[in-house]
């Protein structure tokens, strides 16, 4: 297994729309089993192969608290078959969207579709922390990002922030590289 980068705003790769998957072979079950442990390294209780710049309909979950509560999902090509009619709000956050919480509304139980690791169509009810976790990853699914869900004004200033930090970091790494070849020459 290995830990694969998760990408943050504003990186555009995080707007696209995720392609189905055909087959569920040794590659797809490679990458389930590296975001899995990319999702508990982070730590997080679910991540898109979006967040790690793969554009395919795949989703991992776990809202264990613990180590010894964890019971991990896997989900292919997922989604909500049925929602309910009664919502409910949560304080949520996004690996992609680092540090930043808000509340969202969602609909407080869903039922949802997904292939499982061998192929097979399976289907499951969720409700509570369950419910909005698999609902903001289908999100993700779609180039949506929770932040969609709010105001705005909200949406924006999150935005115009992780936009001017990347500006600021690239304006460092270019410093960096400006300085590095004088460095190695000292060095030679
Ligand atoms: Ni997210």
């Amino acid at each position: 297994m290995a830990l694969l980068p998760i990408i943050t705003l504003p990186d555009p790769r995080l707007r696209k729309v995720s392609q189905l998957v055909e087959r569920v072979d040794a590659e797809i079950l490679q990458l389930l089993d590296d975001m899995l442990e990319t999702m508990y390294e982070a730590p997080g209780v679910g991540l898109a192969a979006i967040q790690v710049a793969v554009a395919r309909r795949i989703v991992v979950v776990d809202i264990g608290k613990t180590e010894e509560e964890r019971s991990p999902l896997f989900l292919i090509n997922p989604e909500v078959v049925w929602a309910s009619e009664e919502l409910s709000s949560y304080n949520e956050g996004c690996l992609s969207v680092p540090d930043y919480f808000d509340d969202v509304k969602r609909p407080a139980r869903v039922r949802v579709r997904h292939l499982d690791r061998a192929g097979e169509m399976q289907e499951f009810d969720a409700e509570g922390l369950l419910a909005t976790v698999v609902q903001h990853e289908l999100e993700h699914l779609e180039g949506g990002l929770f932040i969609d869900n709010l105001s705005r004004l909200k949406r924006e200033r999150v935005v115009k922030k992780f936009a001017k930090a990347a500006r600021m970091d690239e304006i460092v790494a270019q410093r960096r590289a400006q300085a590095a070849p004088q460095s190695e020459e000292a060095e030679a």
